[in-house]
């Protein structure tokens, strides 16, 4: 699996032959000023729920890419009324397998409308799996406990948790979030975008450390592999 980061909780997976956009949110976000949106190439954007700061650019690159969005029931049906009808609507606890690997819709305790203030659904994260490892994007969400059923069913590789508080869990939540996950290798997502979700790095990467786990905060444009 290779990883890149475009900020706040924007990643592109690739993996199988395959680019997974999740959560596009890079023209209006000051820190992601360098990537440039119209060179990402897509074949699937993964939409966790429907706040702006999670969809503000995918139209855009599903109309450019012909990628197919996936996402809740509600948020695909929204895409198809802006016009991207290659759509792959699931809901949480369905897996779904696509020809990179299972995608699973689970559970995250937060909010969902879209930036037209239309009904977004519920949120979700996803899980991808296939021989290359096992990947979860959290999405926004509080720490809940929905998340030990992660580990009972998978071995998660790398964990994407959202870390900047206020809006979603904090560092210290995010600690206990590896715990119920099983997965010692966490990648954390939005923090620093807005001023309310700026975060300490060094102790953010202690917190974590001294839990026995490792926390990447990954440059904006850095790719990771494993
Ligand atoms: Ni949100
Ligand atoms: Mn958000």
């Amino acid at each position: 699996m290779r990883l890149t980061y475009y900020g706040h909780a924007c990643f592109l997976l690739d993996t199988q032959g395959r680019r997974i956009l999740f959560d596009p949110f890079i023209r209006p976000n000051p820190l992601a000023a360098h990537v440039d949106v119209d060179s990402i190439e897509a074949d699937y954007i993964l939409v966790t729920h429907g706040h702006a700061d999670h969809v503000a650019d995918a139209v855009e690159i599903a109309k450019r890419t012909g990628a197919m969005v996936v996402s809740n029931f509600e948020i695909v049906n929204w895409f198809a009324g802006q016009g991207i009808s290659n759509g792959h609507p699931m809901n949480h606890g369905g897996r779904w397998t696509f020809d990179f690997g299972e995608v699973k819709y689970v559970n995250a305790v937060h909010t969902s409308s879209m930036p037209d203030g239309s009904y977004g659904g519920a949120p979700g994260g996803f899980v991808i799996s296939n021989d290359e490892g096992t990947l979860y994007h959290a999405g926004d969400t509080a720490l809940t406990c929905d998340m030990k059923l992660l580990s009972e069913e998978y071995q998660v590789t790398r964990a994407l948790l959202p870390i900047g508080d206020n809006f979603t869990m904090g560092v210290r939540d995010a600690v206990s979030a590896a715990g119920f996950i099983g997965c010692s290798e966490i990648i954390g997502m939005h923090y620093d975008t807005f001023d309310v979700i700026r975060i300490d790095h060094e102790s953010a990467r202690r917190a974590f450390e001294s839990a026995g786990r490792n926390l990447t905060l990954m440059e904006i444009g850095q790719t990771m592999e494993w």
